[in-house]
């Protein structure tokens, strides 16, 4: 970053590395969670740009510091902070009414004080960062205000808007006591952008009914067709841009030799099964690992599945621990892979592993090349990237995904199993189907979804955005 700033900034509640304190108590950076940082690092790292973001520790006060081409620009939390605005009102007010009120939203007034003031410190940090006209790319529901209150204080910039989990219908997000706040805060944006067609439509409508503003009426396309909402002398666009992942990189990665050995390593050590199922999450209640095992209970019941033949692997990445629903939603998971293991493994040879932590990126793509049945089973995604990482992977056009029709993915991944997560027989049924499949129609929907997901990478997923974004003005996308 120059003295005046940076010509492209990203804000994001997480900067892309959490400070650690390693055992001797040293401070150490290490990868943040979560697909947002999966999808930005790569782009923001070649464009030398910065990062505007939370450290992930509370009372922690670091100057900006370079890491590797990329300005990291960190925003101070205190302790009462990150309990009212992270862990309150960002993840257990937005996320669940967000994701279909899988639990139930708490709306607590002193938390929504402290998302407006967190915003408004994360808009101030901003106006700092950015140069003169920069393109400013806010990111998702944790930063909701930002857009209109960096626009009070920088009218001069660019801001681009991206919402990386659904838009929650009409109906659900009217339950919000600050929704009017919320729309108008996002409405200080040039373009907002949704995964999906839908929830973008369900903005437009949101605009008009509590902003009041007039917006375009005609459908919204997959990065096409934008909205549009007239807000004053300016124009809000409003588009679905499908995140994705940088495919050609874990294309290549799978394909090399120690990657390859690992893999057999790993069915080696799991004793050579017939099939090996694996999941891969953040530890959170909307990604419906509690579906997968129990669907996987009830075949291993039912003697559909033989405990010999399937191993089922399951990775959780540990995440908001201190949230009471993942508390509570942590203590059933590890109850049924208790349940499930004592039922049907025999000494020295579980039915399900589960391994709470993260997993080093090598050793992830080696598990995805590993495994037969891929397992994704989300109640609500936004999109889900590991859907697509483990597509990307599979160059040598083996392995079967079982996916959940409520997730952003499936809209793309047409050739997977796809299942109603609230349907346990049609989980059931998409396990049985991957499993028992030839491997000629396991390579043709293979082939098929490695086609749309080596073509739309998160290089194209952010070329699109910001291409729309540089458009703002221009033209009339759709008619008012
Ligand atoms: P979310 O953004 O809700 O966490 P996504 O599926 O979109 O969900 O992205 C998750 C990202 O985190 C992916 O890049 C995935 O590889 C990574 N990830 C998830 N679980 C693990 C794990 N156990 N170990 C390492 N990385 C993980
Ligand atoms: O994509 C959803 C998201 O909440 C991101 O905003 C975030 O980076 C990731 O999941 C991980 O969540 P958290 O930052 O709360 O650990």
């Amino acid at each position: 970053m120059s003295a005046s700033g940076s010509d492209f900034v990203v804000v994001a509640n997480r900067l892309p590395v959490d400070l650690d304190t390693a055992p001797d108590g040293s401070r150490v950076w290490k990868r943040s969670p979560g697909g947002l940082v999966t999808a930005l690092e790569p782009i923001l790292r070649s464009n030398n740009g910065a990062w505007v973001g939370w450290a992930g520790v509370p009372d922690v006060d670091v100057e900006p510091f370079e890491d590797d081409g990329l300005e990291l620009v960190p925003v101070p939390l205190s302790q009462q902070e990150v309990a009212d605005y992270y862990e309150g009102f960002s993840n257990a007010t937005l996320w669940p009414l967000y994701h279909d009120v899988i639990v139930r939203p708490v709306y607590d007034r002193s938390w929504w004080d402290a998302y407006v003031e967190v915003n408004r410190r994360f808009a101030e940090a901003t106006s700092k960062a950015a140069a003169e006209n920069a393109t400013v790319w806010i990111q998702d529901y944790q930063l909701q205000l930002v857009p209109k209150m960096l626009r009070m204080l920088r009218p001069d910039l660019t801001i681009g808007f991206f919402l990386h989990i659904p838009f929650p219908p009409v109906e659900l997000f009217m339950q919000m006591p600050w929704r009017t706040e919320i729309v108008e805060g996002l409405l200080g944006a040039d373009l907002i952008g949704f995964h999906l067609p839908g929830g973008a439509q369900n903005f437009l409508y949101l605009a008009r009914r509590l902003a009041g503003q007039p917006t375009s009426r005609g459908n919204i396309g997959v990065r096409s067709k934008l909205g549009v909402v007239q807000v004053g002398f300016r124009s809000v666009r409003v588009g679905a841009f499908p995140i994705s992942i940088d495919s050609g990189d874990l294309d290549e990665k799978s394909r090399r030799k120690p990657v390859r050995d690992r893999a057999r390593e790993m069915r080696e050590e799991l004793g050579n099964p017939k099939t090996i199922m694996l999941g891969v999450d953040r530890l959170d209640y909307t990604k419906g690992i509690d579906v997968r095992l129990e669907a996987f209970l009830e075949l291993l019941t039912e003697g559909r599945v033989d405990p010999e033949d399937v191993v089922m692997i399951q990775l959780a990445t540990p995440s908001r621990e201190r949230v009471e629903s993942y508390k509570q939603m942590r203590g059933e998971i590890e109850g049924m892979v208790g349940r499930i293991n004592g039922e049907f493994s025999r000494v020295g040879h579980p039915v399900v592993h589960y391994l709470h932590r993260p997993i080093p990126r090598e050793e992830l793509i080696a598990y995805y090349v590993a495994a037969d049945v891929m397992l994704v089973t989300p109640i609500r995604d936004g999109m889900n990237l590991v859907a697509k990482e483990y597509v990307a992977c599979r160059s040598d056009l083996g392995g079967s995904l079982v996916l959940s029709e409520f997730t952003g993915a499936a809209a793309e991944l047409r050739q997977a199993y796809q299942c109603n997560p609230h349907d346990l027989n049609s989980v059931k049924d998409a396990m049985m189907a991957a499993i028992e499949q030839t491997p000629e129609s396991g390579r043709r929907h293979i082939r098929a979804m490695r086609r749309q997901v080596l073509a739309h990478d998160v290089d194209r997923w952010a070329r699109s955005f910001l291409a729309a974004l540089g458009r703002t003005g221009d033209e009339e996308p759709n008619q008012m």
